[in-house]
């Protein structure tokens, strides 16, 4: 495993959001869920159309089918959407049947809900392209969510995999912070905490006071 660069993912299914920070260059790809869809409030496959219009990277569509074969079915037809489409599957056994399904066929894929070192070892053994370890969710139950990206990354290191770590869940500025410093892939930022990236009091402060002076200057001063 080499890491180059972390890729920033938008967490979202709002396009304006999506729109906005592709503007500054910073959407290497978007991630979605039923959730973000229901959010938008717009129908999944057209939604996922214009996003996939947008950002050139990889977009993650996910279903609520249970087998592989219902997962399969849905992903196929989810990649025939845009070329950019990235499967998520749920973190089961037929989730991990459903991924060595999709990977035979040319299908990327993002095993989803993962809360455990092993479960990111299965998941990258069976061929996932991505692994989401959903940090936040981790952190609400009183366990360290990144702590779990720092053993994922770790492993993967150790045994060379392909798959690339993908922190999901993000809910600060910090959970940034330490994913870069762990070395995970991607981190996917929902657009509420991108917002927050940018920002420290002392920028404010530092351009308000120049402003000041500026003026004060201007009237000899
Ligand atoms: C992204 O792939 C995940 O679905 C998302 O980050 C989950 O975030 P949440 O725990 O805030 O719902």
């Amino acid at each position: 495993m080499q890491v180059i660069l972390m890729k920033f993912f938008l967490d979202t299914a709002d396009v304006a959001q999506i729109k906005l920070y592709a503007s500054m260059g910073f959407v290497d790809g978007v991630t979605t869920n039923p959730t973000l869809i229901r959010k938008s409030g717009r129908k999944q496959r057209e939604v996922v159309e214009e996003i996939c219009k947008i950002v050139k990277g990889p977009v993650s569509v996910e279903g609520i089918g249970n087998s592989a074969e219902e997962i399969v079915k849905d992903g196929i037809e989810y990649a025939s959407w845009a070329k950019n489409v990235v499967v998520k599957v749920p973190m089961t056994l037929e989730g991990m049947r459903a991924v060595k399904m999709l990977s035979a066929k040319g299908i990327k894929t993002n095993v989803t809900l993962v809360f455990s070192p092993v479960q990111a070892l299965l998941a990258a053994k069976a061929g996932a392209t991505y692994v989401s370890p959903f940090v936040g969710r981790l952190d609400d139950v009183s366990e360290d969510g990144m702590a779990l990206i720092g053993q994922i990354v770790h492993i993967y290191k150790n045994y060379n995999f392909a798959t690339e770590v993908l922190v999901a869940s993000v809910r600060h500025p910090m959970h940034v912070v330490i994913a870069a410093l762990t070395g995970a892939h991607v981190c996917t930022v929902p657009p509420e905490v991108f917002g927050k990236l940018a920002s420290h009091p002392l920028t404010d402060i530092g351009i308000e006071k120049f402003a000041e002076d500026w003026a004060a200057s201007l009237k000899g001063k």
